[in-house]
């Protein structure tokens, strides 16, 4: 009953998630991109002659640009500062950011936090106990703010590429502090629930009042008060450059290459900083001396790093494929046992782990048959990666993923 609530509840939640993450960060790429191909007006130009029959025409006009969509022509236009009057309706893009993270956050709850032992923790890492990795993670997002927004409302204002720097390098800590406590995956995500906290933050406190500034002086006669509107700017390019990263650690945790090495801290490191190379590549592409090495230099660190990740033969517990020579390796019935009590808990027709109701991902090994069938996958889960089993619920052993590198050694020896 419960993991049938749970199923559909981060089903829903992923489903509304996703939904709101497209929107929101979907309008805010459309907005970037209106932005670099607006076709800039020289200062002295005063007219818009396709907007002439509009009410509040002849104000400087930044740039306009004219697009085709939906089978349709759209031509819009950008102000120097605002229109003379308040236009009505005036649509405000903030509720897609919200809602992604209160989706988000209900996600890690239902996720992460619902079952913390599974997910959250790995003994072979740290042996904190639920309640402190919860404690942690929160902490992680909570921190991450103020941490972020005291750089941004420091003196380093002045100085945007220190700034920069700065706090890219509190997300490098946190990523190193978290993957010394958590489990890879749990690491991963609460360095991107963390990042993600700070984006919407941006949004909710600085964006949006900025905004409602811009109005409230337009509506009341008075010039804007501009440093309001340079803090905003400022954020909503750390947004911007925050985009890719986070996206990728949301899908990360499916994918044990990247979350389940000895320094995955610093792998999250090195392949965040190559995308903001590519958002960067992207931001600057219209402009006439962009920097056109970022965009391949990014793409070879991101190979480098996939070639890094590449499993080792033999190497995971000692020589594997050599011991294999040496020793006769195991048949796939004499390590039935081994997976019976250390996997088919969870992976069966009839799981038998509390919280579990289903097989993981299909995944059931309650015949030898489909052992075989599965090899690759159980040798690369739990004995190169180690991801499994989850949270080493089951406490296999060393020996025991020894054994299952000798069977799949073996394996591979008799299917060429
Ligand atoms: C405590 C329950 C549990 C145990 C025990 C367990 N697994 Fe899993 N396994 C899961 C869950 C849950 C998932 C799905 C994870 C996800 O949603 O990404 C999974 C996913 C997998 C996957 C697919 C994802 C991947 O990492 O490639 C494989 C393969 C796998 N398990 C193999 C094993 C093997 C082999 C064992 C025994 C050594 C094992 N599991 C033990 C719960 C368990």
């Amino acid at each position: 009953m419960e993991a049938w609530l749970q199923q559909w509840l981060s089903l829903l939640l992923r489903w509304a998630h996703f939904i709101t993450g497209i929107a929101w960060i979907g309008a805010s790429f459309y907005f970037n991109w209106l932005e670099n191909h607006l076709q800039r007006r020289a200062q002295s130009t005063q007219d818009a002659s396709p907007a002439k029959a509009d009410p509040i025409a002849g104000d400087p006009i930044a740039g306009d640009l004219w697009a085709v969509h939906d089978g349709g022509f759209y031509y819009l236009q950008k102000y120097r500062v605002a229109p003379q009057h308040l236009p009505e309706p005036l649509h405000w893009f903030k509720y897609e950011a919200y809602f992604t993270w209160v989706t988000g956050l209900a996600l890690l709850i239902v996720v992460y936090y619902w079952d913390a032992r599974l997910f959250m923790l790995d003994p072979s890492v740290s042996g904190i106990s639920t309640a402190q990795a919860i404690a942690l993670g929160v902490s992680a997002m909570l921190v991450s703010w103020l941490v972020y927004d005291g750089l941004c409302r420091s003196r380093l204002r002045r100085h945007t590429a220190w700034q920069g720097a700065l706090i890219a390098a509190w997300f490098v800590l946190l990523a190193y502090v978290l993957s010394h406590y958590l489990s890879g995956r749990a690491a991963f995500i609460h360095v991107g629930a963390a990042m993600g906290t700070v984006m919407v933050a941006n949004v909710f406190f600085v964006i949006i009042p900025a905004q409602k500034e811009l109005v409230a002086a337009l509506a009341g006669g008075r010039t804007p008060d501009a440093s309001k509107g340079n803090d905003a700017l400022l954020r909503s390019r750390h947004n911007n450059y925050f985009t890719l990263p986070v996206l990728f650690m949301m899908i990360s945790s499916h994918y044990p290459a990247t979350y389940s090495g000895v320094n995955n801290w610093l792998f999250l490191a090195v392949f965040s900083l190559s995308v903001v190379g590519i958002r960067h590549w992207f931001n600057v592409r219209h402009l006439p001396q962009h920097s056109k090495w970022v965009l391949p230099a990014a793409v070879l660190v991101m190979f480098c790093l996939m070639l890094a990740s590449m499993p080792r033969q033999g190497t995971p517990s000692g020589v594997a494929g050599q011991a294999a020579g040496l020793t006769t390796a195991p048949t796939t019935l004499q390590i039935m046992p081994v997976i019976t009590a250390r996997c088919a808990g969870c992976h069966s027709g009839h799981p038998t782990v509390s919280g579990i109701t289903t097989a993981p991902l299909a995944i059931a090994f309650d015949t030898a048959d489909e052992v075989e069938a599965q090899a690759e996958r159980i040798f690369q889960a739990a004995v190169v990666n180690r991801t499994m089993p989850l949270g080493n619920l089951t406490t296999m052993s060393d020996a025991e993923r020894e054994q299952l590198a000798q069977w799949y050694a073996g394996l591979a020896k008799k299917t060429p």
